[in-house]
């Protein structure tokens, strides 16, 4: 048989053995048999070569022309094959790929980070600074330099947790605490900074309290300190007034009580009006209508003098509140150690 004929019956087998062909593994058997290397159209063209001149041209025009017509239908061929293989496959299967994907759990921040940085914006708003300071401090820094000196009896209310070594020194400027409070950011601010100075702390404190449902041995405080020329105590009522407002809403009012704290004088501590009975007394107040958020005072001259500012020219109010507590009253939380047992049923509310 002339070579021409031959090719054009391989030509004709190779497209049928295609149409038959049920999957990939066939349709490559077929590949290999036609177009492989030692298959039928290859030696095919093998054998040109031994044709006369102008057998030559005719007999590799076609050659050529079925080997690249066999290529395309083998590519279509198989590629029809795995599209049908796709579509049995979704035929198999009850599920729907329209429906929406698993999103993975997104976390959020948490409590205590949400009220800090509304407390921090709030009074941003209101032209303070934010200062920051160690959580490991100085005995001086927290006590001394806070008008209250080594015996003084306030120290014992807020009993802390000295770190043992240092302790054994017995020089009260080197015995180092974990501080009880954020006042010492104030003290080393204004150190370094002279007034006019309105600056907020917030931050980790330590005390030496066993936890129960309203303490924990840390918990977190932020407290504001303004120094100026003619600072008055309305000023500071003024301040705690809007701060309030803004953190817990229009219709809460705030009464100051008279209270001591070494570092203010005159020194009061500030409650809210309870947000159920807004001050006429319910079961959340305890009955008294008001709850207790933070302590406050107009900054005692011994605390300015101590840092070097001249307390005759200057006045100074500050102000203190715990963020565990504000959790409480904004969502009126039942026990703060909630905040810390890391449960997701907790805090995703949030
Ligand atoms: N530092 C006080 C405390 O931790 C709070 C406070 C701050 C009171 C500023 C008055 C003025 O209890």
């Amino acid at each position: 048989m002339a070579l021409i004929e031959q090719l054009e019956k391989s030509h004709k087998e190779a497209l049928d053995g295609l149409k038959k062909a049920q999957n990939e593994d066939q349709v490559e058997e077929i590949r290999i048999k036609y177009l492989g290397r030692k298959g039928v159209v290859t030696s095919a063209l093998r054998q040109i070569k031994d044709l006369s001149s102008d057998q030559k041209k005719a007999v590799g025009q076609k050659a050529n022309q079925i080997r690249n017509q066999l290529e395309e239908q083998i590519k279509q061929t198989k590629s029809d094959i795995s599209s049908l293989k796709i579509e049995e496959k979704l035929k198999e299967t009850t599920f729907d790929y329209s429906l929406p994907g698993k999103m993975p759990p997104l976390g959020n921040k948490h409590l205590i980070s949400q009220i800090i940085e509304e407390v921090v914006e709030i009074l941003v708003g209101l032209g303070y600074q934010v200062a920051e300071g160690p959580e490991i401090e100085l005995d001086y820094y927290n006590f001394t330099a806070l008008n209250t000196p080594p015996g003084h009896p306030a120290r014992s209310l807020q009993d802390t947790l000295y770190l043992k070594d240092i302790k054994d020194s017995k020089k009260p400027k080197e015995e180092v605490l974990l501080r009880t409070h954020t006042s010492p950011i104030q003290i080393r601010y204004m150190e370094k900074h002279n007034p006019p100075l309105y600056i907020i702390a917030p931050g980790k404190a330590y005390r030496r309290d066993i936890a129960d449902p309203s303490h924990t041995p840390m918990f977190h405080q932020i407290e504001g300190l303004a120094v100026d020329e003619k600072l008055s105590f309305g000023d500071l009522k003024g301040t705690l007034e809007v701060f309030v407002k803004r953190l817990f809403g229009e219709e809460r009012a705030i009464r100051l009580r008279p209270h001591f704290f070494p570092f203010t004088e005159p020194s009061a501590e500030v409650d809210v009006s309870c947000s159920l009975c807004l001050g006429k007394g319910c079961r959340l107040c305890g009955g008294n209508g008001w709850l207790e958020i933070l302590g406050c005072g107009m900054v005692d001259p011994n605390v300015l003098e101590e840092v070097g500012v001249d307390s005759e020219k200057y006045r100074g109010f500050a102000f203190g509140m715990g963020i565990e507590r504000i959790a409480v009253l904004k969502h009126g939380l039942d026990d703060i150690r909630r905040l810390y047992d890391n449960d997701i049923r907790f805090l995703e509310q949030f």
